[in-house]
């Protein structure tokens, strides 16, 4: 692991800054239905851009349709540079349970629905959200829903395709059919079953997009991280988000977050180096969790 992170990394055929945001915490509690005060999320959308963010993580299952509308609402006219990445795959139940939605036509609808909701005629980044299991990554075949995704690519709807909870075969598969851009899946410095799949991917110059990289809906927490943290006189999402910059150059980092006071704390995070002896005591809550 180098301690000198560089800044940017390729998404698709942009350069973006390795350090984005993940919009769905912008949505009402649960994901579902709108936030309390939509106002005070354009304004961390806008703090966002302000702060040099290039990549906005999002999708149409947000709310569903909330954290796109609002980021079409803080922040089109798009500036020339902006990525924003979606994902298509699932579907929410009047509930707000999370469902498979893989068939042809619901994926058509989906990068559609993106399209109009967002403001955008083509989409930079589509994730196929694999929906085999809810717990992670699970076996099953993700051709026929790639060969949609494909066949919308070739219209010019979609310009670069990624995945999203995905397992290492899945990727190879899916690496055979088309390019794929990005992959999206559960990773922190607590959770590192993708350590592999990372550094294969950053062989390849492929984006790995860890969701969850704060935790979650339940942010990190241990003691050797809040050790680190208060020895480098900063906070431990602080420090969880500089251990991934330093994981891999290809690591994209979209923490999530409602509020400007954690907003530009996490942007702070990108000039934060944390020392080898630090990395060593880090990597160890994965080894011994
Ligand atoms: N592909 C997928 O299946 C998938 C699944 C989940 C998420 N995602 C994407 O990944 C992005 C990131 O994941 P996430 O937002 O779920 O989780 P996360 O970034 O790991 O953590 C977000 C949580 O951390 C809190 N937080 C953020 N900054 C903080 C700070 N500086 N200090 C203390 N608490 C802080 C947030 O609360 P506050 O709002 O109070 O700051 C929120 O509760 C999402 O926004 C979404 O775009 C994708």
């Amino acid at each position: 692991m180098s301690n000198t992170p560089r800044t940017t990394w390729q998404l698709g055929d942009r350069t973006v800054n390795r350090l984005g945001y993940g919009a769905m915490q912008l949505a009402g509690p649960g994901v579902f239905g709108p936030p309390k005060d939509p106002a005070a999320a354009r304004a961390v959308l806008r703090a966002a851009l302000a702060g040099g963010v290039d990549h906005i993580d999002t999708s149409d299952f947000y709310g569903p349709h909330v954290t796109n509308g609002l980021i079409r609402e803080a922040l089109h006219p798009y500036p020339a540079g902006l990525c924003i990445a979606t994902k298509i795959g699932a579907r929410r139940d009047a509930q707000g349970g999370w469902l498979p939605a893989f068939s042809r036509e619901e994926l058509t609808a989906a990068v559609h629905d993106n399209l109009r909701n967002l403001g955008l005629e083509s989409l930079d980044v589509v994730n196929l959200r694999a929906m085999f299991s809810v717990h992670g990554p699970a076996e099953g075949s993700l051709e026929e829903p790639l060969a949609v995704l494909a066949g919308l690519r070739e219209q010019g709807l979609v310009r670069h395709i990624g995945l999203s909870n995905v397992t290492a075969g899945q990727v190879r598969d899916a690496r055979r059919m088309v390019p794929i851009a990005c992959v999206q899946n559960h990773y922190n410095l607590v959770h590192r079953d993708d350590d592999g799949l990372v550094d294969m991917l950053a062989t390849d110059g492929i984006a790995y997009v860890p969701f969850f990289p704060l935790g979650g809906f339940s942010p990190l927490q241990s003691a050797i991280l809040s050790g680190v943290a208060a020895r480098l006189e900063t906070t431990p999402m602080a420090v969880a988000i500089a251990w991934l910059l330093q994981r891999s150059p290809n690591i994209l980092v979209i923490p999530g977050t409602s509020s400007l006071v954690h907003l530009r704390e996490n942007l702070a995070a990108a000039s934060l180096v944390l020392p080898g002896d630090a990395v060593a005591e880090l990597d160890a809550i994965a080894a011994t969790s």
